[in-house]
């Protein structure tokens, strides 16, 4: 089980050679997979060698082997963790009976739909960063973009997996509609917003796998705790290769950092136009960077209340992150949540029931487990000996969903108007000046161990290899 047949067209550990039908579906789906990484993804790069990781084994002790392959040829499978003898369903109104091998035909529909929305997601991000290959700030950055853009496009096929295995015809359809659709594209655009936003450099890169990542990480997290087992094994594999991706957000975004705080101290500065001067980027814009990305990505949880939440939950589909932790009684049934609501100008916390308000609690935990990365981020300004914090925004800040949606509030949670937005709005998230500024620093630099200016090099590394190794091969 934990071995990945290679000898088959798609690598696989499901044994796909033994199901015909679904072999040649997905066999006539590799193709136009592979012709959207041609068109969509990472731009100019199809013949470079990069050193990427690729997938061998879903044993959590060395699933992994690293080597030089071309992107095109990069090995798509279909992976999936091992079965859990017996596993019973562990939450919502069927707790305690055996958890599904099948799509139970009620719950057909909605689980297409959470599916769908996921996968949707994965060859989002690839299109959004297909251009940063172009620009990146040395052959380190460059292959670690790579290897999380080769990750999404196997989350994809692991999505489009299920979809044919379990979804019939509608399933097909669904699979071919992933990759009509397009980021940004005015009419098929991506499902959810914030994969129809621009990714237009790397420190936007860096925050976008840093907070957007995550959100697919809480979101991976609550289906791999689902009654259709499936689902549940496939997103736990999926979250092994997820964990690269955060790091490389977090690391990224400490980098910068780390160069900005070195370049204070060596011009005994804080003055933003002196550091822009000397090419780095200041403390202020990355904070404005950050109350842009955690913003954009608490929306992704959804509606603060919502019925499909509850209905998700009590029938199964998708649980709470950390189910199997929690100590109550996994229905939910009568329990309460507190949600922020606006009375008389003023934010306020109301009581509703829990399995309503299960996107809060989702987001909630993401804000908690988010923060530990900015903590982390201020030890470096600290040990620079900068008086500076950076933090999160107020999560009713610069909200487009739910009942916060379009309410002016500042990022330490006073509500404000129209006016005093307008007024303050610069300070608080990136303005076209920063962002053409940061646009100004991108451009690409090839040699071994090279970094551009603007960056500090990691301390370590990928694959305990030196830090000037040959990550990417140009060719
Ligand atoms: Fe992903
Ligand atoms: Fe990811």
């Amino acid at each position: 089980m934990s071995t990945i047949n290679y000898s088959d067209k798609i690598p696989n550990n499901v044994n796909l050679s033994e199901d015909r039908t679904l072999q040649r579906a997905l066999e006539h789906w590799q193709p136009n997979y592979l012709q959207w990484w041609q068109d969509m993804g990472p731009d100019g790069s199809q013949n470079f060698d990069v050193y990427l990781r690729t997938a061998v084994s879903v044993d959590p002790q060395g699933w992994a082997q690293f080597g030089h392959v071309k992107m095109p040829d990069y090995r798509w499978g279909i992976f999936l963790n091992a079965a859990e003898q017996d596993r019973k369903i562990h939450f919502g109104d069927n707790i305690g009976e055996a958890a599904w091998q099948d799509v139970p035909g009620e719950h057909r529909a909605n689980l297409r739909r959470i599916i769908v929305t996921q996968g949707d997601t994965e060859p989002a991000s690839v299109e959004q960063q297909r251009h940063l290959g172009l620009t990146a700030p040395s052959q380190y950055d460059l292959r670690n973009l790579f290897q999380v853009n080769v990750e999404e496009g196997r989350h994809l096929w692991a999505m489009v997996y299920l979809l044919h295995k379990y979804f019939g015809r509608d399933g097909r359809e669904e699979a071919e509609a992933l990759l009509e659709r397009n980021s940004g594209n005015a009419d098929n655009p991506r499902i959810l917003e914030a994969f129809n936003e621009k990714t237009p450099d790397w420190l936007s890169f860096f925050m976008f796998t840093y907070f957007t990542d995550r959100d697919g990480k809480f979101q991976l997290c609550a289906l791999a705790e689902s009654a259709f087992d499936p689902l549940a094994r496939t997103t736990k594999f999926m979250l092994t290769e997820e964990a690269h991706h955060m790091f490389v957000g977090e690391s990224g975004v400490g980098r910068v950092i780390q160069r900005t705080v070195d370049a204070m101290n060596q011009l005994k500065t804080d003055d933003t136009a002196k550091l822009r001067a000397a090419g780095v980027i200041d403390l202020p814009t990355i904070q404005r960077y950050i109350n842009f990305h955690f913003s954009v990505t608490i929306d992704l949880f959804g509606a603060d209340q919502s019925s499909n939440a509850a209905t998700f939950y009590s029938s199964g589909l998708k649980g709470r992150y950390e189910e199997g932790k929690r100590v109550d009684d996994h229905i939910l049934k009568g329990n309460t949540y507190k949600v922020l609501e606006v009375v008389n100008g003023q934010l306020i916390e109301k009581e509703v029931p829990m399995l309503n308000a299960l996107n809060e609690v989702l987001r909630d935990d993401y804000i908690t487990d988010s923060k530990g990365g900015v903590d982390r981020w201020n030890r470096i300004i600290e040990k620079a000996g900068i008086p500076f914090k950076l933090t999160v925004p107020h999560k009713a800040f610069h909200r487009n969903i739910g009942s916060l949606a379009g309410i002016k509030v500042s990022p330490d949670g006073k509500v404000i108007n129209d006016h005093e937005w307008n007024q303050h709005v610069e300070q608080w998230l990136p303005s076209d000046e920063d962002r053409a500024y940061v646009g100004s620093l991108m451009g690409r630099v090839t040699e071994n161990g090279k970094f551009a200016n603007w960056i500090a090099p990691p301390v370590m590394g990928i694959n305990r290899q030196p830090v000037d190794f040959e990550y990417v091969r140009f060719n």
